[in-house]
Order: structure tokens, then sequence, then C-alpha cells
């Protein structure tokens, strides 16, 4: 389980030989081990000295986490982990079962949709510096995160670990996370590369989705991740593109990846995302990780030689039906990986559970929780003035950090909501009292990690309803605290939601508990969105995400005021699963294929061009306080091919309380030949001021972002004419918009 503590030491011994002169007992360095040297020519040397097993060596797992060095060169092991939320605990060397570590609990940071629901990159810098703290403190190379495979659809059972259903928001939010997490001397794996929008049949399911589809909504995150922050590791998803298997798919690795985007890092597969050595050798795949092997399976020694990248592929070498230089292009982007985290003698030693990320699990958490409704000012709650204030629901009680598949953590501590808005009330005189509800799922564990929580009960559905309603008459307020949760069927890996409802019929709680008090708010744990049967007879509704170590301690800072509200959603909320795109149209979850008919029109861009309106809409989220946005102006409103122009808006709080509003640009081409969108998400700034502060938000405009994926070029174009700019504060508020041409 642990790293040759030998093969440790050598990156810092190489530090401090090289420091102290370039030789140690007057051996001179050899030029791979001389950190002074160009990256790529120590890579050459490193090379030159490899035999052809040592090489294929590299290219495959040798345990369920890590893959070989060059003992012999001292060059280390590649150690991976989960991602993207903390560090998944420690697994056997062969099995998925715990290895028992009592060192390796971690923080968990708010999932990756509450992180794209700040709007806000610098809270991504901030989460990806603490991740990456976390995974170096751990000794990992490689972290496997973040994800940014689109929102397609509210049933897909890992939309909480991505980054919503916006090209644009998803691209600005995964560069710096990439970036922060690489300074740790730990790489980024973007993941799952590419069209992995389901669960269901994803180990085989092909995607047919047209040029432009692919590259204006699919692509762009993963673009940015690799062209803007330089990530260093790329995970292939399980599903089929163009009918081959993404870990070893032509067009999506060796032509975009790696060809149009000039990606100079590893293609790392999804664990038991490979099918076939030839086109892994020949499609662009570098590292082969969870072969689930006949040998590995039965357990025999050498079980990881069996994998496609091991035995197979040197035979093909030895037998001269595989040539050297693609190998060799393989193993050189090992070796880059390995230089640029365990062999980095820069890398800082990280830390885990320091207060620091404790204070940013609060600060993303707080930040991301999206104000959906709040009628009659419901929210905040006075602690204060409210005397009892009553809080229903499993999911006020039961820890979310455990579950859902492979982001699944083993925490060192996780304040759950109750316990968090208990420690706050209680100090500002308030009764906190509990009513279960309903029972969804008990059950708290995965793959050896459990919760330790009792949550079983033995009282019946109707009185357990009935408890709640008879609270709910007697309490101030009300808050019930359901959703979803991690378990198989809801929000999590390797099966899609059956319903878009909320599941153990708690809309049946949540319209008697509206019945009984009219002071209710509905706070919603969750990754996805949810139908809403009841929002007209609630007037409050508080999105609050799966949201970590200091879920129950951030979701208290909002009930309460102490922090104002300023997420917005990621991803659009239908008021009826039909109205999504994929769901209209007809294909999802396909069959042996699943066609994208709907093409580009994927969440709001659906909704604007269809005019179906949503439950609640892209970019949508209020405040404790009310914003004004106008006064927009251009530049010029004449752009030429080369040029630029800008746009001012001013933003005023016109409240009382001091928060944060993000500024949207939306940008829609009026005189188009090809199909597009109303509008596009084209800038957006999130912007803090204090009550009668206004500012002025600046927006760039450039051609670029005003061109479409000309599928009959292969290029992006911007055709000249007419084109609008609203500006607003969700995709379904615009407060003002203005014309410029391109000429
Ligand atoms: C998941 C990946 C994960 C890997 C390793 C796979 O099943 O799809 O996201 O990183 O397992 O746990």
């Amino acid at each position: 389980m642990k790293k040759n503590p030998t093969l440790k030491l050598l990156p810092l011994l190489f530090f401090l030989t090289g420091c102290a002169g370039g030789a140690r007992n007057d051996v001179p360095l050899a030029a791979y081990q001389d950190a002074t040297l160009p990256l790529e020519e120590r890579i050459e040397d490193a090379l030159s000295r490899m035999t052809l097993e040592e090489k294929v060596a590299m290219l495959h797992a040798q345990s369920k986490f890590s893959s070989a060095g060059v003992p012999r060169l001292g060059i280390p092991e590649v150690w991976c982990t989960d991602g993207p939320h903390g560090i998944r605990p420690e697994v056997l060397w062969d099995e998925w079962d715990q290895a028992g570590w009592t060192n390796d609990s971690c923080t968990a940071f708010p999932a990756l949709t509450c992180l794209a629901a700040t709007w806000n990159p610098a809270m991504s810098a901030l989460y990806g510096q603490s991740i990456g703290e976390e995974a170096r403190y751990r000794e990992k190379d490689v972290l496997l995160g973040p994800g940014v495979n689109i929102y397609r659809t509210p049933l897909n059972g890992r939309n909480f670990e991505y980054m919503g259903e916006d090209p644009y928001l998803a691209s600005r939010m995964v560069v710096p996370y990439v970036q922060e997490v690489q300074k740790q001397g730990v790489a980024a794996c973007v993941k799952h590369f590419a069209l992995n929008n389901q669960e269901t049949r994803r180990l085989s399911v092909d995607v047919e989705v047209d040029d432009r589809a692919l590259y204006e909504i699919y692509l762009p995150a993963f673009k940015a991740a690799v062209e803007e922050g330089g990530a260093w590791a790329v995970m292939g998803a399980y599903n089929k593109y163009k009918g081959q298997h993404c870990c070893h798919n032509e067009y999506l690795l060796n032509d975009i990846l790696k060809g149009e985007w000039g990606f100079d890092g590893v293609v790392i597969s999804d664990w038991g995302g490979v099918h076939d050595t030839e086109e892994s050798i020949r499609n662009g795949l570098d590292m082969e990780f969870g072969t689930w092997t006949d040998g590995l399976r039965s357990g025999t020694r050498n079980a990881y030689d069996n994998y496609y990248l091991a035995h197979p592929y040197l035979d093909l070498l030895r037998k001269g039906a595989a040539d050297v230089n693609t190998l060799d292009d393989k193993v050189r982007r090992v070796l880059r990986l390995i230089f640029r985290t365990a062999m980095n003698t820069q890398k800082p030693f990280g830390s885990l559970n320091s207060p620091e990320h404790l204070a940013a699990a609060r600060q993303i958490a707080g930040e991301g929780m999206v104000l959906l409704k709040n009628d009659n000012g419901t929210l905040p709650l006075d602690a204060g003035s409210t005397k009892r204030l009553l809080v229903v629901g499993e999911n006020a009680v039961k820890m979310m950090t455990v579950g859902g598949g492979s982001s699944s953590l083993k925490v060192r501590h996780e304040v759950t909501p109750l316990e968090g808005l208990r420690a706050a009330a209680t100090a500002a005189g308030c009764e906190v009292v509990y009513e279960r509800g309903y029972v969804g799922d008990p059950t708290g564990s995965y793959n050896g990690v459990t919760t330790g929580q009792d949550l079983s009960e033995t009282r019946s559905e109707e009185q357990l309803l009935a408890d709640a309603v008879s609270a709910a008459k007697e309490a101030d307020a009300v808050l019930f605290i359901g959703g979803l949760n991690k378990s198989w069927g809801q929000d999590c890996e390797g099966g899609d939601r059956k319903e878009y409802g909320l599941p153990y019929a708690q809309d049946r709680v949540i319209e008697a508990l509206a019945a009984a008090n009219p002071r209710l708010a509905v706070v919603l744990v969750s990754g996805n969105a949810v139908a809403m049967p009841w929002v007209d007879r609630v007037p409050a509704v508080l999105e609050a995400w799966f949201s970590g170590s200091e879920a129950g301690n951030a979701l208290a800072d909002v009930v309460f005021g102490k922090v104002n509200p300023s997420g917005k959603l990621p991803f659009t909320f239908p008021v009826h699963l039909e109205d999504n795109a994929a769901h209209a149209l007809g294909e999802f979850p396909g069959g042996d294929s699943v066609r994208y008919n709907e093409s580009l029109f994927v969440g709001y861009r659906w909704h604007d061009t269809k005019a179906i309106k949503p439950l609640f809409a892209f970019g949508h989220g209020l405040s404790y306080t009310t914003f004004e946005i106008g006064n927009l102006r251009l530049s010029t409103d004449r752009l030429d091919a080369d040029g630029s122009l800008t746009l001012r808006v001013d933003v005023t709080n016109t409240g009382d309380r001091p928060g944060a509003e993000v500024v949207q640009l939306y940008i829609g081409d009026d005189e188009s030949f090809v199909p597009r969108p109303v509008k596009e998400l084209k800038g957006f700034a999130k912007v803090s001021l204090q009550p009668g502060e206004t500012q002025t938000v600046e927006f760039g405009i450039t051609p670029a972002s005003l061109s479409y994926y000309d599928d009959t070029k292969g290029a992006w174009t911007a055709e000249p004419g007419l084109f609008t700019a609203y500006v607003g504060a969700a995709s379904d508020d615009i407060r003002g918009s203005v014309d410029f041409t391109l000429e």
C-alpha cells in the first residue's frame, strides 16, 4: 500500500545533491536526475536508459491505484486518488476493500455542482489549492478529477460530480481548479473525456452527437482545462463515441486532444474502461487502470501482466507487430507526468484537515447555496425572535459524504444540517426540535466505510407524518430538509435516477407541512434538479447541494443570515422532465446507442428557443438584498474581424445588507444562417456590494465570443451581422440589452 520509502526519498536526495553542486560523492548526476535541466532533456535521457520491459511496465496499473516506476533508475511509482471532492481513503492493493488506515480521513469539500453554483473562479482556485494540499499530504501524484461532463438530463446519477449545463461556466470554473491543484505538484486528471452524460449502460453505450454539439457544448470545458489550465492528465470515459470506446478513441484522443489541442500529458483510462490492446496502442491511451482481468479476478500473482497494455503489448513489440515510436511517445508522457509530480523537487508538503481547509469547505458551501424562492422574507430566520424552530427530514441528519460511488469519502468530521442549525440557533436562544417526517435510506456505507450512524426508525409512515405535522403547528418556523441522497438510483455513480420527482413520498410531507405552518422553507440536499409540485404552496426554497464536511455550519450561516446567499444555478430546473430536451426528443437513455437529437439545445438553450418556462432557470439565485443592473454602454457598436469591444454595465445594491450579485452576459446571433440558440452565456462577474454601492462591470467581446463551430469546414466561424448582448441576473431575468454589428 505504501510507496517504497527509499524511492520516496530519491527526489529529495536529488534535490539536495543538485543544490550542493550536482554531484554526490563526486558521482555526477545522470541528466534525468538533474532537476536544473530542461524537462524534455531529462525525459529523453531517462527514456534512453530504459529496457522494453521497463517501458511497458509504466503503462499499466500494478495495484488498484498505482503504476510502476523504474526501480532500477530510481524513478518512482505513480499514485492516483479519487477525486473530485476529497481524497479517497486507502484501499487494499488488489481490492476495493478498505486498507484500514487510521490516518486517511480527509476534509470533504462541497460537490462540484455546488462549486459551479458559486459562479466565482476565486472559489474554484481555493478549492483546487485546498484539495491539492490534501492530495499532496497523502502523497498522491494524480487527483482523479475534476469532472466536467455536461448536464444533459436531470436523471444522470453523476451530475453532482460535474459543473453544470453550460460550457462557458464550466470552462471558467475548471481552469483555476486545475491550476491550483497542480501548483501542489499533483496532476489534475480531468474526466470523463468525453460524452459521458449518463450512467445507464455506461460501459457500452455509443453516443451519437453532431459535430456542432460536440465542439460547442461537450468539449469546451475539457479544452479550457487542457489549453488554459494546462492539465497534466485526462481520463478517458467508459462510453463509446463513433463505435469506439473513449479510452482508446481515435477521434477524441488522437485527433482532438493530442492533435488539435496539443495535449502533452497522459491519457489515463477510466477504471476498467480498456477493451482492446491494438486500439489502445494506436488510439492515444497512455496508462491503463482498473481492468478486471481474469487473472485479477482469481487473484493470481501476476494479474496485472494480463492488462491490455502489459504482456499483450510486450508480445506485439517483441514480434515487431507494434512500433517503438508509439511506445516511446506513451513513455515520454508518463515520464513527463512523473517529473511534474512524484519527482518534482519543488513540491510542497501539503496538509490534511487543516483549519484552513475546513474554513474553505464552509466558505465554498455557503457561497454555492442557491436561494431559489423567498416570498415574504421567509429567510433568513432571526434566531433571536424564533423561539421554536422545527426541522423535518432525513437529510437533516444523514451524513452525505459516504456513498455515491468513487467520490465517496471517509471524513474526519461532518457537521450535519441539524447539528449546524442547532449550534447556531441555541447560541441565540432558539430551541430546535427535530422530526424525521419520512424514512428514505437509513443505510450509510460504501466499500467498507460506514457512517456509523443509526438511522433506524420504528414508527409507521403515517405516524411519522402525523408527528411532523403536529410539531409544525407548534413551531414558529419550519425547515424541511430533504431532497436526494447518495444511494444507488439517486445521486450515485453506476445508475441513473428512476424518476424526476422526490423519492420516499417527500412531496406528501412537504404539502402537509405547508398546510400546517405558513413559515416553511424547503432545503434541498441534492446534486440534481427535482420536480416541485408543491412550489406554489411553499414560500421559500433553498438548494443546499451536497456540501461536504461543513455542510451544517454552512447551511446555518445562510439560514440565519450570517452569509447572504449569492449562488446561482449552474443548470436549469425544468417543471416536468419532458421539458428537458433530451427527454422531449426521446433519446434518454437510448439502447446500445443514444442519439443526442437535441444537438446544441441543452438546458437553457432549449428552454429559450422553445419558450418553455423553467421551474428555476439557469443562472437564477436570489439574495437577501436586491440589486439593480443597468446603464449598458458599448465602447462601439461595430466590431471588425480582429477587433474587440467593451460592454460596461452598472450594478447597484438597492437593499439594506451587503451582498454579491452575479452579473451575466449572454449573446445572441440575430442574423444567422445556421441554427443557433436565442442566447448563450459569454461572460459573468460576481460583484460584492455594500448597501447603496454601485460598481461598473466590464465585459470584453471579441469575434470568438460570437462564433459557432462550422461543421462543413471543421473550424470556428463568426458570421457578420447583427448580434444582441443581453445582461441580467439569470438567463430568464435579463435587465437590459444592446445591439452591435460584426463587420
Ligand atoms: C469512475 C472514475 C473513478 C475511477 C476510480 C471509475 O469507476 O468512473 O471517475 O475515478 O472509478 O475510482
